[in-house]
Formats: structure tokens, sequence, C-alpha cells
């Protein structure tokens, strides 16, 4: 464990690895959302959506990369299991049960929606307890505000097609 990188923490290193845990675990649950979602997707602008949502997937599984090595660096145990998740996830999962496009752009886009501010919390909390840990939520929120600008921007021209198209 990095003795002297976590005794730089100015704040309760258990409230954080509690609090990076909950974000990893979100994580997980985006990967599987969005990996899911590529495979049942129907409807118009279908190979754009599916090529955007295995994007994001893949980014996300990078997320929960960075919050799990931060986490062991400070000496916790990333969440161990599947079902631990649903408990502590920020989140939580929408299923996409409804396969049309539209219904799955906007169950991931609310899902980045909560992303954001769940990280943008994160941020206040590390600003000055954390530079390390709030370097790395840098990295991941710009990441979530990207893709909720990519997911509206397909829904937009979703939209767009559908009026005109006719
Ligand atoms: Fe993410
Ligand atoms: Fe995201």
């Amino acid at each position: 464990m990095a003795e002297i990188g976590r005794s730089i923490v100015k704040m309760d290193v258990n409230e954080l690895l509690n609090l990076l845990n909950k974000a990893l675990s979100d994580e997980w649950l985006a990967y599987y959302q969005y990996w899911v979602g590529a495979k049942v997707v129907k409807g118009p602008m279908k190979d754009a959506v599916i090529s955007e949502l295995q994007l994001h997937a893949t980014e996300e599984l990078g997320h929960a990369e960075l919050l799990a090595i931060r986490i062991i660096q400070l000496g916790g145990v990333p969440v161990l299991s599947p079902a631990e998740w649903l408990k502590i996830t920020n989140c939580g999962y929408d299923a996409p049960v409804d396969h049309y496009v539209e219904v799955v752009l906007n169950q991931n886009i609310k899902g980045e929606q909560c992303a954001i501010q769940t990280y943008n919390k994160l941020l206040d909390i590390t600003r000055e307890a954390d530079p390390v840990t709030y370097n790395i939520v840098l990295q991941i929120i710009t990441d979530e505000v990207e893709h909720e600008e990519d997911l509206a921007a397909l829904k937009e021209d979703l939209q767009l097609m559908l009026m005109r198209g006719k």
C-alpha cells in the first residue's frame, strides 16, 4: 500500500473509498447497459447508435479501471461482487426492455446525467482534499459530458430524420 501516498489525503480515506466503490459500481452497470443496449437496439439509425453505444461501453470500462486502480492505491478493495453493484450504485440500472432506439438513447442520456452529477460532487469533495483522485475524476467527468452530448446529438438527428424523412 502506498503509505505516504495515502497519508497526503486530507479527508477520511474510508469515506473516500466508499464513494469510489459506489462510482465503480455505477461504471460496471453503465458498461453493461451500453453493452447489452448495443446488442438489442432496433429502429432508424440503428448502426450509428450501435457504434456509439459500443464506444461508450468501452470507455465506461476504462473508467472502472481508473477507479479500481485508485481504490487499491488508497489501500481499499474494489467491490468484489456484482450483487453489490445494485446495492451501492448512485445511478442504478435501466434495463433496455423496450429496444426502440429513442427509448434506449433516453435511458442512457439519463444515466450520463446522473454520472455527471455524481462526479461533480466527487470533484467538490476531492478538490482540496485529494488532488490525485480529483485528477482522475476530472478525466472521467470529461468523458461523461462528451457521452451526454453524443447521445443528445444522435437523438436530435433521429428526431429530424423522422420529422423530415417522409
Ligand atoms: Fe463512466
Ligand atoms: Fe458515460
